[in-house]
């Protein structure tokens, strides 16, 4: 007879918290780049993504506001059922424009692209074997296991790796599809892109890469990384839900592309359509985000001042050379204690924990946003002078 979800459940979460993997929501409050707890705590914000301050821009909040007023609370159905917004449409056309390409689509949020993306190129190339770097996001594994597809993770961004994977798979039937993020979420380092996409043209395989923390901060005007390669690119997704302010998510790439998506891909097809005022969010971020360049270059300071208070005091800061910055501490206990005695000074800078990341490669995650101050950013260095480095 089995047992009760609830009681299956509650076996469950004491196995988590045992393990110090248990999880649990904590409500706060918003003001600018800080977090009011319940408690009253007030910390400064470095866990975030909102690396331009967007999602707090009065432009985005007004004409996320018009649009809701002019269309309406929600989208009702999916696009493909009672039409699609015309106001939608020229969204998308200023996402293509905004990345370079043809065309572009507008997704619910990454997760649901890249886990409904990949299923659909599995559709359209049969057998494929997928090479996906180590530290890709959750949500690229979750597509390619929803694909079905065999996947073959190479060393984090080891070209010569992923040649030894590619040339011994030389006479394996099917198609290739190498998988990558342009920067990746928990290390704050780039992929090799250059490279990368020379590997894919010599082995004739084609090329996903997952701009979620690019978007916005990165490349001219903030296209991304991948803006550099016109045309050599079969996928490029990202999201709005970060640089951009908003939420979503979108892929851009060419006509064919899109069109294809449009009718095979489910988590387009079958999901209502996001509400006006998140694609009015979007349009305002698109209209001002290719002249934000104080921003990115405040974050980019930000970022630098941090790494190098840390490198002064024999932290390791791994391989980040963007907004994204991890501290590596290593032991969770001992990442757990850093948190802590962040939030002792009123800082919040998230313990990220296996399987999030390697075993014994816990961190805090620390991120930079142009809203924050420079008095902010130097709080949180004087910190560190609390913390032991790892030995
Ligand atoms: C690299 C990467 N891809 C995709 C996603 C998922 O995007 P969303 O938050 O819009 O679902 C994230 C979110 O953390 C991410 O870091």
């Amino acid at each position: 007879m089995p047992r009760r979800l609830d009681e299956l459940a509650e076996a469950r979460l004491a196995e988590l918290k045992e393990a110090g993997r248990l999880r649990r929501l904590r409500p706060y409050r918003r003001e600018g780049t800080h977090v009011v707890r319940s408690d009253g705590a007030c910390l400064v914000d470095f866990s975030g993504n909102d690396y331009l301050g967007l999602s707090q821009h009065p432009e985005l909040i007004a004409r996320s506001r018009a649009w809701a007023e002019r269309y309406g609370a929600g989208a009702s159905a999916s696009r493909l059922v009672t039409g699609t917004l015309e106001a939608y449409v020229a969204v998308e056309d200023k996402l293509a424009a905004f990345k370079g390409t043809e065309a572009a689509l507008v997704f619910n949020a990454g997760f649901q692209a890249n886990a409904t993306i990949l299923p659909a190129l599995a559709e359209l190339f049969g057998e494929t074997v997928v090479y996906a770097d180590r530290l890709n996001h959750a949500s690229l594994h979750h597509g390619i296991a929803a694909a079905g597809l065999r996947q073959q993770r190479f060393r984090h961004n080891d070209l010569d790796h992923l040649r030894t994977l590619l040339t011994r798979d030389r006479d394996k039937p099917g198609r290739r599809l190498i998988v990558t993020e342009s920067v990746f979420s928990m290390d704050g380092d780039r992929a090799p892109l250059a490279d990368l996409i020379a590997l894919s043209e010599e082995f004739g395989a084609h090329l996903h890469v997952d701009e979620a923390h690019a978007t916005g901060v990165l490349g001219p005007q903030g296209k991304g990384l991948t803006a550099a390669y016109p045309g050599r690119i079969d996928v490029v997704m990202g999201t709005v839900g970060k640089a951009l302010g908003g939420f979503g998510a979108y892929v851009a790439g060419s006509r064919a592309l899109i069109d294809f998506l449009v009718n095979r891909c489910a988590g387009f097809i079958y999901s209502t359509a996001l509400p006006p005022s998140v694609f009015g969010a979007l349009d305002a971020a698109l209209d001002l985000v290719p002249n934000m360049e104080h921003e990115r270059t405040r974050v980019r300071d930000h970022a630098e001042h941090f790494r190098q208070a840390a490198k002064h005091l024999n932290f390791s800061t791994g391989a980040s050379d963007t907004q994204i910055v991890p501290l590596l501490i290593g032991g969770n206990e001992a990442t757990l204690q850093a948190q802590a005695w962040l939030e002792e000074q009123w800082l919040l800078g998230i313990a990220i924990r296996p399987p999030t990341v390697p075993e014994g490669e816990a961190r805090l995650r620390l991120s930079f946003s142009a809203a924050h101050s420079d008095a902010d950013v130097t709080r949180l260095c004087d910190a560190l002078a609390g913390l032991e480095p790892p030995r």
